[in-house]
């Protein structure tokens, strides 16, 4: 059973509070955001420190110097090290006191160990680890093949919202509510038809139209021109695959979000929008360099349609934590039962990982 006193059977049962179940990996920045200067990240309530080694390796370690308490990421990269903004002690990816700038010849270096966490580097993104470093491995991180395929296009934009997760998990499996999108609209007409449910993923099948067909080459105009754009139906599928997100809408589009949560009430996450090139079968005969430039080129194509989409449902979800704040004792009614199944997997996950440990 836990430990901690604040996880009390009601806090556990009330999905606004529950905490996560660590052991998954967790997507805490964009391989990009990583570059000579270290990065300061929250995961789940854990401040922690990204920065690059002198081999470019990704290196992850609570972002707390053991000398005063000052946050490491204030501090600097100098080859395999990351240096203290205050005093200069020197640490190693392996999270070890390494060099102290004043040590006298009489003193030794501080026997100090900071926490190190499972990291890894894979499909434009960094992932971590925050549970049982031994379980890392036999947990595989979620698999964005499209991310390096040359038949996607992708665009990604970043969610940032002062809300816990379950808002955010509710809101995108809960396809009714494309009518809070309107000019941002990619389907509409949705109509739960099954749900699946398993200990760690939800499938949510809905039948409905998309505005969007990509069957010509410049197809991808309609993200920018409405009046291209013709409804006709199409499956949409939506999965909560703990603890991230991913949908297709027949076969032109998928989406994915990878939700990096922060504490009770903010959640970060990363949503991607794949565009298939499927249907274009001479372009594949084409040269790999060029059709490498086309992706690159293409990049971002839905850029701005993800903020939009964003922009709205961050709105509607803080409201969601704010009205939950005020009156945590109202009752919301509800009519898509993937919301209850979304509600219990994060209970699930959340209590077992505390009763199991
Ligand atoms: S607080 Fe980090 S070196 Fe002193
Ligand atoms: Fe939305």
């Amino acid at each position: 059973m836990t430990t901690d006193p604040s996880l009390t059977t009601a806090r556990l049962q009330d999905v606004r509070q529950c905490g996560i179940n660590p052991n998954h990996w967790y997507v805490v920045a964009r391989s990009t955001e990583v570059g000579t200067q270290p990065l300061g990240i929250v995961l789940w309530q854990q401040p922690i420190v990204l920065f690059r080694d002198a081999t470019g390796q990704i290196q992850s370690l609570e972002d707390r110097c053991p000398h005063r308490q000052v946050k490491l990421s204030h501090g600097q990269v100098e080859g395999n090290r990351l240096v203290c903004a205050y005093h200069g002690w020197a640490f190693d990816g392996a999270g070890r006191c390494v060099a102290v700038p004043y040590l006298a010849d009489n003193q030794k270096l501080p026997s100090c160990q900071l926490r190190r966490y499972p990291v890894r580097e894979q499909h434009g993104f960094i992932w971590l680890f925050p549970g049982d470093p031994a379980l890392a491995e036999l947990v595989p991180p979620l698999d964005l093949p499209e991310w390096d395929h040359l038949n996607y296009i992708a665009s990604v934009a970043v969610l940032e919202c002062q809300a816990h997760y379950s808002f955010l998990l509710e809101n995108l499996m809960d396809m009714y509510h494309g009518h809070l999108h309107q000019e941002y609209q990619v389907w509409a007409n949705p109509v739960l038809q099954e749900i699946q449910e398993t200990n760690d993923r939800i499938d949510a099948h809905y039948q409905a139209q998309s505005y969007y067909k990509i069957d010509q080459i410049w197809s991808i105009a309609q993200l920018f021109i409405p009046a291209l754009r013709q409804l006709h139906p199409e499956p949409l599928q939506v999965s909560y695959v703990y603890p991230h997100w991913l949908a297709t809408l027949g076969n032109d589009f998928k989406l994915c979000c990878l939700v990096c949560p922060i504490h009770e009430t903010a959640t970060r996450a990363y949503l991607i929008h794949f565009t298939s090139l499927n249907a274009f079968p001479d372009l594949h005969k084409l040269p790999v360099a060029f059709r490498q430039f086309l992706k690159n080129r293409l990049f971002g194509s839905a850029q701005h349609v993800l903020e939009g989409l964003i922009r709205q449902d961050v709105l509607m979800m803080e409201e969601e934590q704010q009205a939950y704040l005020q009156h945590p004792e109202r009752r919301s009614y509800e009519l898509n039962r993937t919301v209850i199944s979304v509600q219990r997997l994060i209970r699930n996950q959340a209590t077992g990982y505390y009763r199991s440990t």
